[in-house]
């Protein structure tokens, strides 16, 4: 009796076959599955960047040098960096006004005004918007 070996199987170089394949929409499942859980980190170059930028107002960079630029292009302050959109992605969401408002009274470590005593309330919009912006 050859029944069994005219029935169609599924044999072990089709799995073979097949499995780069699964591995790969598995692990690109996983990966949105891991971005969307985790807030991405900053790392060394997206620190270097936020060193680099600055508003292309030459007034507004003067202010941003001298007051944000301390504490939002270093990692270690715990400030959403410059340009680093995962970081400033959910404060966005918050609505812009809210985020002027915050930074003029003052949120958690950032004294209000973000340090700047002569920065008006279109300056502080300015920069928001330049701070935030994905570069
Ligand atoms: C002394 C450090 C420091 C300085 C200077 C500073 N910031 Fe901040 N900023 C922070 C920190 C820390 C946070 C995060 C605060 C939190 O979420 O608790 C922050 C958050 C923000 C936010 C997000 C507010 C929100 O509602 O989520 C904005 C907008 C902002 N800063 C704008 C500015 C601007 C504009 C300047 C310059 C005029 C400035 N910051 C200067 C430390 C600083």
């Amino acid at each position: 009796m050859t029944k069994t070996q005219s029935r169609p199987s599924i044999s072990p170089q089709s799995i073979t076959a097949f499995s780069p394949f699964w591995c790969g929409v598995t692990l690109a499942a996983l990966s949105a599955l891991t971005a969307c859980q985790q807030p991405a980190e900053p790392g060394p170059q997206d620190e270097a960047r936020a060193e680099q930028l600055r508003p292309q107002s030459a007034a507004l960079a003067e202010k941003y040098e001298r007051s944000c630029m301390v504490c939002h292009s270093r990692i270690a302050a715990n400030a959403p960096l410059t340009g680093f959109a995962p970081a400033w992605k959910a404060r966005l969401e918050k609505g812009m006004e809210t985020l002027v408002r915050n930074a003029q009274q003052g949120l958690g470590s950032m004294p209000p005004g973000g340090q700047c005593a002569d920065c008006t309330t279109e300056e502080l919009r300015a920069l928001v918007v330049f701070m935030a912006h994905d570069h």
